[in-house]
């Protein structure tokens, strides 16, 4: 992959992960159906997230995960408590926050290189200058000579990398990551795992990632927050104390499996592990 260092100049420093950049505060959603019955899918989840953090968010299937990134994203309104982002309220989309899907969403009829200038184009005219960012994040996801290709024409791999580099062009403060990598094969999914890390590294995203991987979690995260079944609460939250950078040969750290099998143990009891 190419190196991130186009992208230093964007954000010089992150140093320091002492400022709350997200807070949810006793938030819920419950949801109404036609025939009146209520679904309480998100209930008093409590979460701070540091400036800077890389912060993962694992639970059963259906425990409220997506809707908690919706809240972020402010595409879900929280039908009780409150969402702070950067010290104001979260209401209704924030410009700020960047959200890449478990399956690349590139436009087809535009060329690889005008998908990730499509943010820019829906605010406002391209100048040369977002033009030459975008082919730098481009590069930054190892698809510098892909510009010109049509969606089509890439991997599913690729175009997951041309997403994340979509969502990179506004600048967020923060991704949201809703099992971007779910969609691909193991090797694609490693190589993808590393980029994310060689971009937090340069550029001090703040990084909620959802995730059905415990080792994904645990190999990225500063901390994992395990969520409860439906409805969704947080359970825990652990931080990774494995030292940074991460790397393929973190997965080797003494710590990891500890890790993992804590995971494991809340999501799943603590018998899972003779079971499996
Ligand atoms: N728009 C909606 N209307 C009604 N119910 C919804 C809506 N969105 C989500 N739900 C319900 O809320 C609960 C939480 O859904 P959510 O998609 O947040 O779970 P999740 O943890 O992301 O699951 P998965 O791991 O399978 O992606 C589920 O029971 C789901 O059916
Ligand atoms: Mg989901």
């Amino acid at each position: 992959m190419a190196t991130v260092s186009q992208l230093k100049s964007a954000r010089p420093s992150h140093s320091g992960k002492t400022q709350t950049l997200i807070e949810l505060a006793h938030a819920g959603v419950t949801f109404q159906s036609r025939t009146g019955d209520a679904l309480v899918a998100v209930e008093d989840f409590n979460l701070r997230i540091q400036d800077g953090e890389i912060v993962s968010l694992v639970g059963p299937s259906g425990c409220g995960k997506s809707t908690v990134l919706r809240m972020l994203a402010g595409l879900q309104q929280p039908t009780t408590g409150d969402i702070w982002i950067g010290g104001g309220r979260q209401r209704r989309g924030f410009s700020e926050v960047a959200i890449v899907f478990q399956r690349p969403t590139l436009l087809p009829w535009l060329s690889v290189l005008k998908n990730v200038l499509y943010p820019v184009r829906a605010l406002r005219r391209t100048t040369a200058a977002d033009r030459s960012r975008a082919q730098e994040l481009l590069e930054v996801v190892g698809l510098g000579d892909m510009g010109a290709r049509m969606p089509h024409e890439l991997s599913g791999g690729m175009q997951q990398r041309a997403s994340i580099a979509r969502s990179l062009i506004l600048d967020p403060k923060i991704l949201l990551m809703d099992e971007p990598f779910g969609a691909l094969d193991a090797l694609t999914r490693e190589d993808l795992q590393l980029d994310l890390l060689d971009i937090h590294a340069s550029t001090g995203k703040t990084i909620l990632l959802v995730t059905h991987s415990i080792n994904e979690a645990v190999l990225l995260s500063d901390r994992v927050a395990v969520m409860s079944t439906r409805p969704g609460r947080l359970q825990e939250l652990i931080s990774i104390d494995i030292p940074t950078p991460r790397s393929h040969e973190t997965p080797a750290h003494p710590a990891f499996h500890h890790y993992a099998g804590r995971i494991r143990d809340d999501i799943f009891g603590p018998n899972a592990r003779s079971r499996a």
